[in-house]
């Protein structure tokens, strides 16, 4: 059977158990050699007792755990030329040819870099007697399948990436908790959620939170003071007893200079003097159980990876296996890049208009 290494990527995120659950269990029924690959790019490049193979019972009281079993980081070392080539060396000696790899667009990124260059990094390897030519023969493709495992819901290609459920969760408990607080002291509060240059988060928490303002990166406003001064002493003019604001952690304004909770807070504070205050939610975000939603997302997304991998051939290119509506689907890894490279880039050319547009395009 084909040789299958699974490895989480980035930042963690829940659901991701569950993905690697899928991908062991999906591959040994179809026998598959699956490995996993410890911390990431770290352990493919440190090799060693960091690639191991898995079994059936690996992965056995999984599903239910937030993080990542087989542990994450983010790797400098893989972003050099000599590391990947020592990821290629560990690779080849350990049979592995097809990739399962579970994490943001950094992680993709480098994923889809990585299978560009495996020829000539095999080549280097054969050159300087590292791999015979026989290994060089056996291993000439490289077949990569990618998974997009973050809370942000910030990767072009897929409707939710796998973790990002399970953070709202947290993030609507915790705003439901303050509430409580916050309606008994007549209180004013600013959350900071997580979400990077991705406002999905915030924007979602705000609607479903009933929170009264939301800061988000993709809509930054100008005099936002005067607005939300407005709109504050207008409701507690109407009887409202709290008021809740969320901020994006990427929120700016027009100038694109950050909004941050304790400057909201100020303005607050100066211009209304509500008993105002700040809660930053943090990796909490992150943490915890996964959500069903996030638990099935994982094992589908995985089984799915597994079965393009097998299906696959020297012509193929790579895959992000995203969710299209209900279904799991198979999407062009390059395409998915791109695009979320795009967005990152209207962002910055503080072009915001276009990058919703090229966000929601896909
Ligand atoms: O990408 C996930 C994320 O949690 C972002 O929302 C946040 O900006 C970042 O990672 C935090 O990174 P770290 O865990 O390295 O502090």
């Amino acid at each position: 059977g084909k040789g299958i290494a699974v490895f989480t990527s980035g930042g963690d995120s829940q659901g991701m158990n569950a993905a690697v659950r899928s991908v062991v269990r999906m591959g040994i029924y179809l026998g598959c050699k699956v490995y996993f690959i410890r911390e990431g790019y770290q352990g493919m490049v440190d090799g060693g007792s960091n690639i191991v193979e898995a079994n059936w019972s690996s992965v056995s009281c999984i599903i239910h755990k937030g993080g990542t079993i087989i542990g994450s980081a983010r790797c400098k070392d893989f972003r050099e030329r000599e590391g990947r080539l020592k990821a290629a060396k560990n690779l080849v000696e350990n049979g592995i040819t097809n990739l399962v790899v579970i994490g943001g667009d950094g992680s993709l990124t480098g994923a889809d870099l990585f299978r560009q260059e495996w020829p000539s990094l095999l080549d280097e390897l054969l050159k300087t007697n590292q791999i015979t030519a026989e290994q060089r023969e056996k291993y000439k493709f490289l077949q990569i399948a990618g998974l997009v495992g973050s809370i942000d819901n910030d990767f072009c290609g897929t409707d939710m990436t796998i973790g990002t459920d399970s953070a709202l969760h947290r993030i609507i408990e915790a705003i439901d908790a303050i509430v409580s607080t916050a309606y008994s002291h007549q209180r004013t509060f600013i959350m900071e959620v997580m979400g990077r240059h991705c406002g999905y988060l915030a924007l979602v928490a705000a609607l479903t939170g009933e929170a009264d303002y939301v800061f988000i990166p993709e809509e930054p406003e100008e005099n936002w003071q005067k607005t939300i001064c407005e709109k504050l002493a207008q409701e507690r003019q109407a009887g409202q007893r709290l008021n809740i604001i969320i901020v994006s952690e990427g929120a700016i304004d027009r100038n694109g200079d950050p909004i941050t909770a304790e400057l909201v807070k100020k303005v607050v504070v100066d211009n209304l003097h509500q008993d105002t205050r700040v809660t930053v939610l943090g990796h909490v975000q992150r943490g915890g159980n996964p959500s069903a939603f996030d638990r099935i997302l994982g094992s589908r997304m995985g089984a799915e990876a597994v079965m393009a991998l097998m299906e696959a051939d020297e012509t193929t290119e790579p895959c992000v296996i995203s969710l299209d509506g209900n279904q799991a689907v198979r999407v062009p890894l390059m395409e998915c890049v791109k695009q979320t490279k795009a967005v990152a880039q209207a962002m910055a050319d503080k072009e915001w208009e276009k990058a919703v547009a090229l966000r929601g395009k896909s």
